[in-house]
């Protein structure tokens, strides 16, 4: 590797790498991917064997602790999540002020933002251990609250309680819904979801939470950050993006190959949602998981769904397609999540949501390894100047 820094003071060269194509803007033992040949690991351990045999709230120590949980540690989490089981009155109300049609991502990001009005010890400059843990805790807690109070609002219905004796999956469910009977596998199909989101290394989100939380600025505004980031549809907010594009492909009638042709054609400003990625050039591990989690829980739940039909056809398709071979565009995990959402029953506005609360713990774990990381500094990228040098200020009334 070259050191930048050194180079720079010596010659005064500047790196240019417009979207980060291949900048290493840190050090990171939290995530590992390998994007040529799809491998994901959080911690060592490889996303499959997670999804299959870990939780999400069990994963979501592991990135943040580095290491599993004894029974006791896990149990002791998961407890003190579920102690934040409710917002102050100033957020509901708040909630509440909002446009039954707002965005729930426009409500998460400002429901989360707003925390720091009243915790203010969290929002010290440096975190002591102990109040890291707290604000790990919380806003694990929290966020699940003001995801389902968001989602409660939009519909015209009172919020729903939290209830403790519930795992952290059913009793969202159970806040959305109202209905404390959980189907189990609704559960464990969202909570295997959730884990497929925890950490993705220096995604623009991810990057988002380092940048902001570089200054310092105090962690809700830090994760708030994130969850703008990742609402954008080249992002988080493609799952939305897929529903709806598998919608208007089943309500036009459009063949696969008509609507590839209308993706492929540059001047369309258009592109196949949920596929593509920045790092993957070989399938996502995380979106081979997910197809099979998809038919398993549609057969399950005996949901049929034409949209997973045409999601199908239409990788199917792709796959074969030179366009997307030659660019090696294949499944992200975007690309089927939403139809196990819908089957799940969460509606399509709140899918990036749900990525917004898998994503939580990643958030947390990269901002806690930044600012425990010896010689951590502010993120600050230079640029090239292309601008004019040489202008004199005109008067108002001579331009
Ligand atoms: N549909 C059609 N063409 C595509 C797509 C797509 N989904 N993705 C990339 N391409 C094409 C580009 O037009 C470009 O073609 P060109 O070489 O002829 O100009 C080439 O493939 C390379 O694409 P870039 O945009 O340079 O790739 P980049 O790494 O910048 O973008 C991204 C990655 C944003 C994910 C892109 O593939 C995309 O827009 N996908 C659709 C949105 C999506 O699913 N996002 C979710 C990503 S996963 C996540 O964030 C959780």
């Amino acid at each position: 590797a070259i050191d930048i820094t050194k180079l720079r003071a010596e010659t005064g060269f500047v790196t240019l790498d417009s979207g980060y194509m291949n900048t290493g803007a840190c050090t990171s033992a939290i995530t590992f991917l390998d994007g040529e040949v799809g491998i994901l690991k959080y911690r060592g351990y490889s996303i499959e064997e997670i999804a299959e045999k870990s939780s999400f709230l069990e994963s979501s120590y592991l990135v943040f602790y580095g290491k599993l949980p004894t029974a006791a540690e896990l149990k002791a989490f998961e407890e003190r999540i579920a102690s934040f089981d409710d917002v102050p009155e100033g957020i509901k109300t708040q909630i509440k002020a909002f446009p039954k049609d707002a965005h729930p991502m426009a409500v998460l990001s400002s429901n989360m933002v707003s925390l720091s009005a009243f915790y203010h010890d969290l929002c010290a400059q440096d975190l002591t251990p102990a109040q890291k843990d707290t604000a790990i805790a919380q806003l694990m807690g929290q966020l699940k609250v003001v995801a389902a109070y968001a989602y409660r609002h939009s519909q015209g219905k009172e919020f729903v309680k939290s209830d403790k004796s519930l795992d952290y999956c059913s009793d969202f469910i159970h806040m959305m819904t109202g209905d404390k009977n959980v189907n189990k596998d609704v559960a464990k199909a969202l909570d295997i979801l959730l884990i497929l989101h925890v950490d993705h290394e220096q995604n623009c989100s991810t990057s988002s939470v380092r940048m902001v939380g570089s200054s310092k600025a105090n962690i809700f505004a830090t994760i708030s950050a994130g969850v703008d980031a990742l609402w954008g549809p080249l992002h988080g907010g493609a799952n939305q993006a897929v529903l709806e594009m598998l919608e208007e492909i089943k309500q036009s009638g459009k063949g696969y190959e008509a609507f590839l042709a209308e993706v492929k054609d540059k001047n369309s400003n258009s592109r196949l949602m949920g596929f593509g990625h920045r790092v993957y050039k070989n399938f996502d591990p995380r979106a081979k998981i997910i197809k099979v989690a998809c038919d398993k829980v549609l057969t399950t739940l005996g949901v049929k769904d034409p949209l997973l039909d045409i999601a199908k056809g239409l990788e199917e398709v792709a796959l074969k397609d030179e366009y997307f071979v030659s660019r090696k565009l294949y499944p992200n995990v975007d690309f089927y999540s939403g139809i196990i959402y819908r089957a799940l029953g969460i509606p399509t506005n709140m899918f990036t949501v749900m990525f917004a609360m898998g994503r939580l713990p990643g958030w947390m774990a990269q901002w806690k390894e930044m600012v425990e990381q010896p010689g951590f500094k502010i993120c600050r990228p230079r640029q090239i100047y292309t601008g004019d040098t040489k202008n004199t200020y005109k008067d108002i009334k001579s331009r």
